[in-house]
C-alpha cells in the first residue's frame, strides 16, 4: 500500500466510485497526489499509477499536459495571482508585487518556510473581483495586503495546528 492509499483511503475510494474504471480517475487522483506532496512528484506519479493500474509514464504525460498540475515543488499554499489586463487595471500587478515582496520571493518562488509559492496567472474568470488570487484552487477576492496578511497568518496557524496535533 503506498502513501496515498494509506492516507487518503476514503477519498480514493469515493473518487474511484465516480468513474467507470480506474484509469478514468487519474486526473482526480493527481489532485490528491499534488495535495499530499505539494506537487506532482515522482512518488505521487507512482502512487497514482498504482491506484489506476497504469504505467507511471502514462500518468506523467497526463500530469505534464495540464497546467493545474505542478511538475516542480511548491509551497503548501500555491498562490496564483491574476495579473491579466482587467485585473491589472484594478491594482493586481501592485498586489502581486507587494505579496512577493512581503513573502520575500521572486516570481514562482517559495517562501523560506516552504509555505507559500507565488505565481502570476492569466484570467481566473472573476475579473470584477480583483485583486484576487487562487490558493490551492479556491478563489480569494477583493484582496489588499491587509486582508492578505490575515489570510497568510490564518493558513500558517492551520498548518501549525496540524503539526502540533500529529
Ligand atoms: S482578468 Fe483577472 S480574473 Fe479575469
Amino acid at each position: 500500500m503506498n502513501t496515498l492509499q494509506e492516507k487518503y483511503a476514503d477519498r480514493i475510494e469515493t473518487t474511484l466510485a465516480k468513474y467507470p474504471d480506474k484509469r478514468s480517475a487519474v486526473m482526480a487522483l493527481l489532485y490528491i497526489a499534488q495535495e499530499e506532496y505539494g506537487w506532482v512528484s515522482p512518488e505521487g506519479i507512482q502512487d497514482v499509477a498504482e491506484v489506476c493500474d497504469m504505467d507511471p509514464t502514462q500518468v506523467k504525460s497526463i500530469a505534464g499536459f495540464y497546467t493545474m498540475y505542478s511538475e516542480r515543488p511548491k509551497g503548501r499554499f500555491w498562490l496564483q495571482v491574476c495579473t491579466d489586463l482587467p485585473c491589472a487595471l484594478k491594482g493586481a500587478e501592485k498586489f502581486h508585487h507587494d505579496l512577493k515582496e512581503y513573502l520575500g520571493v521572486d516570481e514562482g518562488g517559495t517562501s523560506e518556510d516552504g509555505m507559500f509559492t507565488v505565481e502570476h496567472v492569466m484570467c481566473l474568470a472573476a475579473c470584477d473581483k480583483a485583486p484576487l488570487l487562487q490558493c490551492n484552487f479556491h478563489n480569494y477576492e477583493h484582496l489588499d495586503m491587509e486582508k492578505m496578511k490575515v489570510l497568510l497568518d490564518q493558513w500558517r496557524a492551520e498548518v501549525n495546528a496540524q503539526v502540533n496535533k500529529s
